[in-house]
């Protein structure tokens, strides 16, 4: 039996979800989430639920895979076994073997490889929960997930899928319409609207397929302000740590400030106990010993008189004690 819904779009011009045809489903997403990975995004866009990492870049093993003149970007896209409804079988399908290349496709023109030869960039896309448009959601994590390693790119990329059903085009496909849709166009670009990634399944017509990229380009648009909205958060929130940091060191300078001050009354003091305690030393060891106290001066005299004839040249250890030398 089928689920193919009667309608698409009711007569308000609102989808199943209760979308309007040119709006997104609910997406948010956050950096950093794994702490052995160089950089991470975990996603969600409406049941869609995703998590990126990123290694690198980091040198190639084996070494004849390396390119001279860059870097490699490997991209694994992969939908863990109860991502869906019926398990998936663990492993590379033909279909995740596609979309890691596409995918991987749609970065290379962006992330700058020429600065790192011989590297590699790994990207995984893990899809934990399944439920339409998850190799265009898996590009926004991954993008994020890149910009969060530091990865010098030309932009950000985002990604989105348009489709058809009930003979209109809508924007970011829900589950039953990717299901049962007349077309699903999958799209990634960078902030330019330059397309990394085109994919269509279905027919459009060639007005139709003019309006489905601009209708892409207003979703990806609104990615990409989500995307710069997190990376903003996270450094303001670095900038913030700073701050705070400097606060605080304007209170530690003045805690410095007075224990040096507390230091100098301490020492004061204490110089004067030193002094009146070398002398009543002195006066003993110089009467133990009958020896004249040296001042400083003919100390350093006496030092500086040594002819450095009396030196062995090449054993340090050979050298004669000061005491011994100026006696
Ligand atoms: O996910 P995306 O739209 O990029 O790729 P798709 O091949 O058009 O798959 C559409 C949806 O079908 C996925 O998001 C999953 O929810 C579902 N699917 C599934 O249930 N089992 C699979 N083996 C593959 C996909």
């Amino acid at each position: 039996m089928s689920d193919k819904p009667e309608k698409f779009i009711d007569e308000n011009g609102l989808r199943l979800d209760g979308r309007r045809v040119n709006e997104i489903r609910p997406m948010k997403m956050e950096i950093g989430v794994l702490s052995r990975a160089d950089g991470s995004c975990y996603l969600e866009w409406g049941k869609n639920k995703v998590l990126a990492a990123v290694y690198g870049p980091r040198e190639l093993h084996p070494r004849r895979l390396q390119k001279a003149d860059s870097a490699l970007i490997r991209y694994r896209y992969n939908m863990a076994a109860f991502s869906v409804e019926d398990r998936i079988r663990p492993g590379p399908s033909r279909r995740s073997i596609e979309i890691s290349k596409v995918s991987r496709e749609a970065f290379e023109p962006v992330v700058l490889t020429h600065l790192y030869p011989g590297a590699v960039i790994d990207v995984f896309a893990e899809v934990l929960q399944a439920d339409a448009g998850t190799r265009t959601a898996a590009i926004n994590a991954a993008s994020m997930a890149l910009a969060d390693a530091g990865i010098p790119m030309k932009g950000l990329v985002s990604a989105c899928a348009v489709g058809k059903v009930d003979g209109q085009l809508v924007l970011d496909l829900n589950k039953p319409e990717d299901n049962y849709g007349n077309a699903d166009i999958p799209m990634a670009m960078t902030a330019d609207g330059e397309i990394t990634l085109l994919q269509m399944d279905g027919d459009v017509t060639q007005e139709e397929f003019r309006q489905a990229v601009e209708l892409c380009k207003e979703g990806c648009r609104q990615i990409l302000e989500m995307q710069k909205e997190t990376l903003k958060n996270k450094f303001t929130k670095l900038e913030e740590v700073e701050i705070s940091d400097d606060e605080e060191d304007v209170d530690v300078s003045a805690l410095v400030e007075s224990t040096l001050e507390s230091l100098e009354e301490d020492e004061t003091s204490e110089n004067d106990e030193d002094i009146e305690e070398e002398i009543e030393t002195d006066d003993v060891e110089d009467a133990e010993s009958g020896d004249e106290a040296e001042s400083v001066e003919e100390q350093e005299d006496s030092f500086q008189d040594v002819d450095e004839d009396d030196i062995p040249e090449d054993n340090d250890e050979d050298v004669p004690e000061d005491d011994e030398e100026t006696a």
